[in-house]
């Protein structure tokens, strides 16, 4: 009987080796700058119960509507895979009580989203994202740091082509002086059903439609940035100079609408300009009503999420991706079974003196475990027999020149370093 092979589901984005190095490389760059900023991570389930999304991201947003990935359980509860990060973070955070601590609650996360999307290039249906959460403390400082935290991620890619853009979406008192007027220009255009009711829901949506028609209504629509309360517009003035202090480049969009529905205040997205359609690279902002919404303190809060996969494509557009890196230091041989247990105990020693090795298996001819060293594109190679055992020197091959030097076992690591 012959099996047939199974395929990935539509969609998914899954990185195999040698890719995947590069992969995780991407995302350690891009959240290093937080841990060193004091982040500490939070591990979280990719499943939640639904209405944790339907409250937290919104009903009038197409990742609620359209895009989620609901199912239920065995015991018959409504369960969601997690389409986005900070709603499962403030269930946490409220759940462990984090926000009765120190403040702001500062945390990471990196995992796996998803989101039911049409698939294209640099748009999955399970992509990868790192993210940061600042809860608890609304100063304008906080935000400009967040924002820096995310660009200097992008910058330890070594990204040029990319751009910041921000906006503030006001707080309270300035959505519900611009909503008034909005609903007056909405009613009056001609909108399908659907779109009448998320305007309903979110009048800021229908800046985000994508159909031609709409947006040339939408032209002339009132800006909500004209609506900031005093409160909201010395707020952003206020992040805009510590920006500047920080040298972080931006410019300001004022039709900047992100997709989902808790934002508030400062709002910002890291736009790539080699992607093509899928150009969000990063995007974050304020959510200040979030935690009172999920049913805790009524705690303001900050913060992103980057994409990593559109980061790495953005990294390979760029030619940005470090070539060497990856390969181990050294390759080991045994010419016999004699040699093996000597050559694993060897590659142990050098590991633990902090480098990557590795060791041939299987049956081989020397000339067969020479290729495979040469694919793994160790820096050296050293092949042990019995001849070497006995003296403890060994004939290191230098894969870069294919130069040979001889050198005492015992001193391996000192010709490593160097
Ligand atoms: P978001 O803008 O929906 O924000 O997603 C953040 C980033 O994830 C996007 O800029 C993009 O790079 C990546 N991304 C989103 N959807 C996909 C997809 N289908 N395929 C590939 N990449 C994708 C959030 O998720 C917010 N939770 C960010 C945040 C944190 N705001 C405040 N705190």
């Amino acid at each position: 009987m012959k099996f047939e092979k199974i395929a990935a589901p539509k969609g998914v984005r899954e990185y195999l080796p040698p890719e995947s190095q590069a992969f995780e490389w991407v995302r350690q760059q891009l959240i290093s700058p937080a841990k060193r900023a004091g982040y500490q991570l939070m591990e979280l389930p990719v499943f939640e119960d639904t209405s944790l999304f339907n409250r937290g991201v919104g009903e009038s947003t197409d990742v609620v509507t359209k895009e989620m990935y609901t199912f239920e359980d065995r015991g018959g509860r409504s369960i969601t895979l997690r389409p986005e990060g900070t709603a499962g973070v403030m269930r946490a955070v409220i759940e462990g009580n984090l926000d009765r601590g120190q403040l702001p609650v500062k945390v990471w996360y990196s995992g796996q989203f998803f989101r039911a999307e049409r698939p294209q290039a640099g748009r999955y249906r399970q992509f990868y994202q790192v993210g940061i959460e600042a809860i608890g403390i609304d100063d304008p400082a906080l935000d400009a740091e967040v924002i820096a935290i995310a660009d200097q991620g992008f910058k330890n890619l070594g990204l040029k082509n990319y751009r910041l853009e921000i906006t503030s979406l006001g707080d309270a008192q300035s959505r519900a002086a611009h909503r008034v007027d909005l609903m007056k220009f909405v009613s009056k255009l001609d909108l399908d059903e659907a779109t009448r009711t998320r305007s309903e829901i979110n009048p800021l949506r229908i800046f985000d439609d994508k159909r031609p028609e709409i947006k040339e209504a939408m032209q002339s629509a009132p800006i909500l940035m004209d609506y900031l309360s005093d409160y909201s517009r010395d707020h952003f003035e206020k992040v805009k100079s510590y920006l500047d202090a920080l040298g972080v480049s931006y410019t300001v969009n004022k039709r900047m609408v992100r997709g989902l529905d808790y934002y508030t205040g400062t709002t910002f997205e890291f736009v790539h300009d080699d992607l093509g359609a899928q150009s969000g690279i990063g995007g974050g902002g304020r959510y200040d009503g979030l935690m009172e919404v999920l049913g805790g303190q009524a705690l303001s809060g900050i913060g992103f999420g980057l994409g990593v996969d559109r980061a790495l494509l953005a990294a390979i557009a760029e030619n940005t991706l470090p070539v060497q890196d990856f390969n181990s230091d050294l390759f080991i041989i045994p010419l016999s079974l004699d040699e093996k247990a000597y050559v694993l105990n060897l590659a142990q020693e050098v590991r633990r003196a902090g480098f990557a090795v590795e060791v041939a298996f299987g049956d081989r001819s020397l000339k067969g475990a020479m290729k495979g060293a040469d694919k793994s594109g160790a820096r050296f190679v050293a092949v042990i027999g019995e001849s070497e055992r006995e003296s403890g020197d060994v004939e290191l091959k230098r894969m870069s020149d294919g130069t040979s030097i001889r050198v005492k076992i015992s001193e391996l690591q000192k010709v490593l370093e160097a």
